[in-house]
């Protein structure tokens, strides 16, 4: 594995938002000022924001508090992995699936690899967002993997309620939306079956302090600063709120199935009884969301009445 030590140090110094000279850097970490200077390109290439002033030396154009996994780990029994750079969360549960316990959680500040759903690419600067993945045993195996990956994003939402934060909705079957612009997706991934069982890694990208209207992402999109309206977030407690409800949520889940559940969704549907479009390869529909049924299907009104969609080809996008 590439030693990114010197990079996460001088990320470590530059996070109180102050200046620092090429000087001090390079002194501190015990390297010249070019080295320096070299290290800082290799920083922005993981989407930092730093900068340079001529005579005051490198800031971050918006600080940020690290993750630490230590003070993660002291408030929930998951065993937590908090890795500054990382392929893909997802990607590392999965690989481990045959040794982890149930319930691991992988969190990383940067993502070289970060995917969505059919391979898509999941854009993942460091230490601005959260990437997240947790590993969960279903003994009822795959067929109910559907609802789970639903439950997760009721789980998630609900989470951010408890919080305080009001506005935060979901677009099946479980991205998470504020005003119609993307805040948040979900991808559950299955790492193959022994015994009947299924293995899924539910892996979470969510924006919380990206803000540079730039940045490469072909629909619209939001972080959880525009949705507070201030950027005083702090990840490790929110992470800690995240693992506390999906793990409650996770258990009901596989004590009670989809029970209750369908009405706590279709609460938080950003797109009930609205029109929209589901995209099926060449094929699409247009219709009236009306919510979603007990497996976990959109249900779609059109002039031949009300039907179920399911299934993960299936996209679903506004129409108005
Ligand atoms: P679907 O409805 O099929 O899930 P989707 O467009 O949301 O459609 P996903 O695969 O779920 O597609 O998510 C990947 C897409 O999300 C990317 O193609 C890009 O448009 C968008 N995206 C990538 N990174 C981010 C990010 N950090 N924040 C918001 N959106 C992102
Ligand atoms: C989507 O909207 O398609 C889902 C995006 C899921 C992104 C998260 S970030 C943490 C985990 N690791 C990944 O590579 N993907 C998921």
């Amino acid at each position: 594995m590439k030693d990114h030590s010197v990079k996460l140090k001088l990320l470590k110094t530059l996070s109180d938002g102050a200046f620092h000279s090429g000087e001090s850097l390079g002194a501190q970490a015990g390297i010249s000022r070019a080295a320096i200077s070299k290290h800082i390109k290799g920083i922005q290439e993981w989407g930092v924001d730093v900068f340079r002033v001529q005579g005051k030396g490198y800031q971050l154009a918006q600080p940020f508090i690290l993750l630490d996994q230590t003070t993660i780990q002291q408030q929930v029994d998951n065993h937590v992995e908090v890795h500054p750079v990382i392929d893909s969360t997802n990607q590392y549960l999965i690989e481990k699936t045959a040794t982890i316990e149930k319930g691991s959680v992988c969190i990383a500040e940067y993502q070289s690899a970060g995917r969505g759903r059919r391979g898509r690419q999941w854009l993942s600067p460091f230490g601005t967002n959260l990437y997240f993945s947790i590993y969960w045993r279903l003994e009822a195996g795959i067929a109910a993997a559907m609802g789970l990956s639903l439950v997760v994003g009721v789980a998630i939402v609900e989470a951010i309620q408890n919080l305080g934060i009001e506005g935060v909705k979901l677009k099946w079957p479980n991205d998470l939306y504020f005003e119609d612009k993307k805040l948040a997706g979900i991808l559950v991934e299955m790492s193959g079956q022994t015994g009947g069982a299924a293995h899924l890694v539910i892996g979470m990208g969510m924006n919380l302090l990206m803000q540079d209207k730039d940045k490469n992402i072909d629909q619209p999109w939001t972080s959880l600063s525009e949705v507070i309206g201030n950027d005083q977030i702090d990840r490790n407690q929110l992470v800690v709120s995240f693992i506390k409800c999906l793990n409650q949520s996770l258990k009901d889940y596989e004590l009670n199935g989809m029970d209750g559940f369908v009405e706590r969704w279709n609460k938080v549907d950003n797109f009930l009884d609205r029109p929209v479009r589901l995209i099926m390869g060449d094929k699409e529909v247009e219709g009236i969301e009306r919510g979603i049924d007990s497996h976990g299907g959109v249900l779609l009104e059109t002039a031949d009445g009300i039907k179920s969609y399911i299934g993960g080809e299936i996209s679903l996008r506004r129409n108005d």
